[in-house]
């Protein structure tokens, strides 16, 4: 029943451990709703959060999670480019927050992208997490309607023997190279600093891209083991680097196999991937895995709803995506079906702060 502090310079779900169980749900302002009407949400939204993540039923409570305590729940709220103008905050939208543009794989869904505001919601029991979900959505009544919401998941705790990064539905272990809290320099490359002026407000915050990206199983499933290796560049067993050791050990892209090939193959998704082919792009993966039934087509309506954290989008996703975009050798087993892009401010400091204060 562990609880992950609401309150602090950055909000939680970004830095913090990855939970069993996620929904992401967007928002789309009432017509009606001004400026006012957003802050007074924010406030709600941020007083619910600060009361379920301690562990506390909130003032409007349905009772989904009256027996359990925190699990790890995390609220995470973000605002989309489209929340500025119909708040008349057209000044204070930040020019990090730039619409994603298209790329030659897209096969994008418009009503599940985009949205006015945005929750991560992350929890390591379902119940907790959907209560969150429905005391948010509850409190948003008036201001503010659903305009697209996703269910993941990732290993539960205890599952494994030892922590273990997890995997997702290719099988593969998926995570490894993330940048860590500890890592020099992390804090610039995934939080905002030191902004001053109209975009003040995103000081402690972060960049959130989301894609909901459907894996191709029934095609990737009928690779063997060792091609499906090639794809990635890592062992699908231990997550080790093709160019050898354990999961830890640095991918060394150079290297070469007895046949004098590169150990990583060239359109490796790490290699394309890695912030030495991206002018040292980082961003921080922190997604969840869905599997939502089947399409009309017979194939698993499944995969991986990704989020990239960074301090700017445009030198984080954009641009390594843009690198992947053809030449990544995972491409053919992927569909990316819907995209969103958030400004995640800073966290709320204090009880009685809330989410987004600075900007409202
Ligand atoms: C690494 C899977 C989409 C960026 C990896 C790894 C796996 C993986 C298995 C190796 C382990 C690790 O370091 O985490 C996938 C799957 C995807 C997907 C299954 C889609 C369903 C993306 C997208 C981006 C991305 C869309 C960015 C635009 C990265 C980066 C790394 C990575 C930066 C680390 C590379 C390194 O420094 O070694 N991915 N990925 N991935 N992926 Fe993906």
């Amino acid at each position: 029943a562990t609880a992950v502090p609401f309150h602090g310079r950055h909000q939680a779900g970004i830095a913090t451990p990855l939970q069993a169980c996620g929904h992401l749900i967007a928002f789309d302002l009432r017509p009606d709703a001004d400026r006012r009407a957003a802050a007074a949400l924010m406030r709600r939204w941020s007083q619910a959060a600060e009361a379920m993540t301690a562990g506390r039923p909130p003032g409007d409570d349905d009772q989904i999670a009256l027996d359990a305590g925190p699990s790890s729940l995390t609220v995470t709220f973000g605002f989309g480019r489209t929340f500025f103008a119909k708040t008349g905050l057209e000044s204070r939208l930040p020019a990090a927050l730039v619409e994603i543009p298209p790329f030659s794989a897209d096969a994008l869904d418009r009503t599940r992208s985009g949205g006015d505001l945005w929750i991560q919601i992350g929890a390591d029991d379902p119940l907790v997490a959907v209560h969150a979900l429905r005391v948010l959505q509850r409190a948003a009544s008036g201001t503010a309607e659903a305009r697209w919401q996703m269910n993941g998941f990732n290993r539960a705790p205890g599952a494994t023997r030892r922590p273990m990064t997890v995997r997702n539905l290719m099988g593969q272990i998926d995570g490894t190279n993330n940048p860590r809290p500890s890592d020099t320099g992390f804090d610039a490359k995934i939080f905002v600093s030191r902004t001053t002026g109209p975009e003040a407000w995103m000081n402690g915050g972060s960049y959130a891209v989301v894609r909901r990206i459907r894996m191709l199983l029934d095609t990737w499933e009928r690779l063997p083991t060792a091609r499906q290796e090639r794809v990635i560049g890592r062992r699908k067993d231990s997550g080790a680097p093709l160019s050898g050791g354990t999961e830890t050990t640095p991918v060394n892209l150079s290297a070469t196999g007895p046949d004098g090939t590169l150990a990583v193959p060239g359109d490796a998704h790490v290699r394309v991937a890695a912030p030495e082919s991206n002018g040292g792009a980082t961003l921080l993966r922190r997604g969840f895995s869905y599997h939502d039934g089947h399409r009309a087509d017979g194939a698993p309506d499944a995969g991986l709803l990704f989020i990239a954290w960074q301090a700017d989008p445009t030198t984080g996703f954009i641009q390594v995506q843009r690198k992947l975009d053809g030449a990544d050798g995972l491409t053919r087993f992927i569909r990316h079906e819907s995209s969103a892009v958030f400004a995640v401010p800073g966290g709320a400091t204090a009880p009685g702060d809330y989410v987004g204060r600075a900007l409202l």
